[in-house]
């Protein structure tokens, strides 16, 4: 007997329990695959044969299946159903007992969500070709240090108090002035609420606007950490897929039953395909929202690195009503260390993200955000960005022509007119996962497309960075790509028998 027959001829649904039927298979699976008793990678039964076997309607298990593939339980994968997901590796290697033993015994039903979801970033020093990783050698440390230094040395009373949690009024300004320029963002400095990240954004952002249950549209493929901070609130999300000029709204009408209450959307760069959405989809979505009175979260993360054509306005600048918020990280033009993000706000929500900042711990550290403000207003990091856009433009040239010459035939390269990282499409029928586990073991950090579905991947691929490899390194780190590539297995075409390779 096995553990498959085993587990799934015991499942059973209880019509004495006052949880709705989804809730109950979703909490059976999910109960089981924390026990270990559905091993990761273990293949679910398909939802028509748990639902004959259960005596419930098929839509109940596919809600429970897209939940627990939501909280990065499972995986569905095109052509070979659902399985029990492959946790992050790095939650386990260090302790795999301790981890489980937590997950198990300690933590809570909401904290499993943060605890198990998916990663998307390597976690350890030095990969290759890590995506969303900016340069470090690049970064002028010199003058950097210098201003720390000088502000540490002054001490002020303001930059070690309770005053100012939401952003110290020098950065608040910096950054308006910054984004006016650059992006077209419209706004006063009270509208910047400073945060210890992007991410620490979506947290609080997602937890202000949404009630548990309340329907939210999430870009498909789309960033893992908004999925996270979007399943962490509660949200039902609705992955909505995308087109050449972004997000869907004409599918996102029509499969989802509500309006969305809000809307999450990369539409500078989108994560991880790398369209920029058109002018036109901008003001389509906009009329949308405010048609059907929906938040849109603009998560504009690495647009400062634009190499051709010209930027086209934020949604916050285009914004009449007061739906964008706004929000952006120094992870990409500084470094993800430096942890600052920042929010700029609707007028109707500063007030409620202030108190917010303070209830969740969630401030940036005051002596880090004077000595930003004082790096952008002496134009250091204006110079960065302008010196850093040569930089990434030359090394995704080298990456790409690389690529292509070595790679032909297993690997189509997405080309991105903004950003640090892009898609590299896998030829033939290739489990990216593999891929992705082949690269790892040369510390190539280059996570699978797949991983950033919601339900099945359209295509195979992996997401790459090119700004953190040095361009005399590219070449040779594209050469053990290749190599962790020779391993993985293509299955035959179809028709000609031969190997897609
Ligand atoms: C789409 C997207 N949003 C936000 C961020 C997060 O930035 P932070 O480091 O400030 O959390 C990233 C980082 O990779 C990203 O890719």
């Amino acid at each position: 007997v096995t553990e498959k027959v085993y587990f799934f001829d015991i499942m059973a649904v209880d019509p004495k329990d006052p949880r709705p039927l989804y809730a109950q298979v979703y909490g059976a699976i999910r109960r089981a695959i924390l026990d270990g008793m559905l091993r990761p990678g273990m293949r679910l039964p398909s939802t028509r044969t748990l639902a004959g076997d259960l005596s419930i309607a098929r839509n109940t298990v596919i809600t429970a299946f897209e939940q627990l593939t939501a909280e990065g339980y499972v995986e569905t994968l095109t052509g070979s159903g659902t399985r029990v997901a492959r946790f992050p590796q790095t939650i386990f290697t260090r302790d795999r007992r301790r981890v489980e033993d937590g997950i198990k015994g300690k933590i809570a039903l909401r904290g499993r969500g943060l605890a198990v979801a998916p990663r998307q970033l390597p976690t350890y020093e030095h990969p290759t070709f890590a995506p969303g990783l900016p340069s470090i050698e690049e970064f002028p440390q010199h003058h950097w240090a210098r201003i720390l230094g000088r502000c540490a040395r002054q001490s002020q009373p303001r930059y070690c108090d309770y005053s100012h949690m939401a952003g110290l009024p020098e950065l608040r300004a910096a950054i308006v002035d910054h984004l006016g320029a650059a992006r077209g963002v419209k706004a006063e400095p009270e509208q910047i609420i400073v945060l210890a990240s992007a991410q620490a954004a979506l947290d609080i952002v997602t937890r202000l606007t949404l009630d548990p249950g309340d329907v939210a549209w999430i870009e498909n493929p789309g960033y893992l950490g908004a999925r996270a901070a979007l399943v962490n609130a509660g949200a039902s999300l609705h992955p909505i897929p995308m087109d050449d000029q972004g997000i869907d709204i004409v599918y996102g009408r029509s499969q989802t039953p509500k309006p969305p209450k809000l809307i999450y959307t990369t539409p500078s760069h989108q994560c991880p395909t790398g369209t920029t959405m058109s002018l036109t989809r901008r003001l389509e979505l906009l009329e949308y929202a405010y048609r059907v009175g929906s938040w849109i979260i603009e998560d504009d993360y690495d647009s400062e690195f634009r190499y051709r054509g010209s930027p086209i306005a934020s949604l916050q600048g285009l914004d009449r009503e007061g739906c964008v918020i706004y929000m952006g990280t120094f992870s990409k033009t500084m470094f993800p260390g430096l942890r600052i993000g920042y929010v700029v706000a609707p007028l109707s929500l500063v007030d409620a993200l202030e108190v917010a900042v303070c209830h969740t711990g969630q401030a940036a550290p005051k002596l880090l955000q004077i000595a930003l403000a004082i790096f952008i207003v002496e134009g250091h990091f204006a110079e960065h960005v302008r010196r850093m856009r040569r930089v990434y433009a030359e090394r995704q040239r080298i990456f790409i022509s690389e690529l292509r010459g070595q790679l032909s035939g297993r690997l189509t390269v997405q080309r991105s007119d903004t950003g640090i990282q892009l898609v590299a499409y896998l030829e033939g029928s290739v489990d990216d996962r593999e891929a992705t586990a082949a690269a790892e073991r040369l510390k190539i950090a280059a996570p699978p497309l797949s991983r950033f579905y919601l339900g099945d991947a359209v295509q195979p691929g992996l997401f790459l960075g090119y700004a953190a490899t040095r361009e005399d390194r590219i070449p040779a780190g594209v050469r053990e790509l290749a190599r962790a590539l020779e391993c993985v297995t293509v299955r035959k075409k179809r028709s000609s028998g031969q190997n897609v390779r």
